[in-house]
């Protein structure tokens, strides 16, 4: 059974889409790219200060040609990519997934999302300003309302990682990449 070349971790913000990846990463001795890491790495800034000096559209931009530098750097063993909450949002980046990834979307309930959002220090501009827990929990919802088409139609299988412990979500994707890249294999 071969393992894809490219696995993609997509969704919302705070699914584990990184501590995932990084994991499978290892599991499979392949290189695991995360592509905000790598946006921070080549601007010197962080994701709060990007949008703040340059704004959304100039982070959209950059996560794009970000995800194509990370598709043509050689990668003898795979990769592992954990994407950033909306890099599925735009077009070319849903084509850039479905041509090159198995493209896994992890899920978890509202509430996990939130817990770990405001525990794991990391500043989310899209979600900063939220002054209380409640506030945070409708934002999470209203936007994971407006998402959900974006993520289902690039997600080739879903994944919860609320429910599963890390070994399950890593035996789980590893399972579904081999039938899936059978499958790819078969059509050629
Ligand atoms: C975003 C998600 C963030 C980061 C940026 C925007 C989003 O990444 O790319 O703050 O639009 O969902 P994580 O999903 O890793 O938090």
């Amino acid at each position: 059974m071969a393992t894809p070349q490219n696995i993609a971790l997509i969704g919302y913000m705070g699914v584990g889409k990184s501590t995932v990846g990084r994991a499978l990463s290892h599991k499979l001795h392949c290189g695991f790219y995360d592509t905000d890491e790598i946006i921070v790495q080549e601007t010197g800034k962080s994701i709060e200060k990007i949008f703040d000096d340059d704004g959304e559209a100039t982070f959209r931009k950059k996560e794009t040609e970000v995800l194509k530098e990370i598709l043509n750097a050689p990668a003898e063993n795979g990769r592992v990519i954990a994407c950033g909450g909306g890099l599925p949002l735009s077009k070319e980046n849903q084509q850039l997934l479905k041509d090159n990834c198995f493209t896994v979307e992890l899920i978890c309930s509202d509430d996990v999302i939130a817990e770990r959002i405001e525990a794991d220090g990391t500043v989310r501009p899209l979600l900063a300003k939220l002054s209380s827990h409640e506030a945070l929990l409708k934002e999470i919802s209203k936007m994971k309302m407006t998402r959900r088409f974006y993520y289902e139609s690039a997600a080739d299988i879903k994944v919860e990682t609320d429910i599963l412990d890390m070994d399950d979500v890593l035996d789980s994707i590893m399972l579904f990449g081999e039938m899936w890249q059978n499958r790819r294999d078969r059509m050629v």
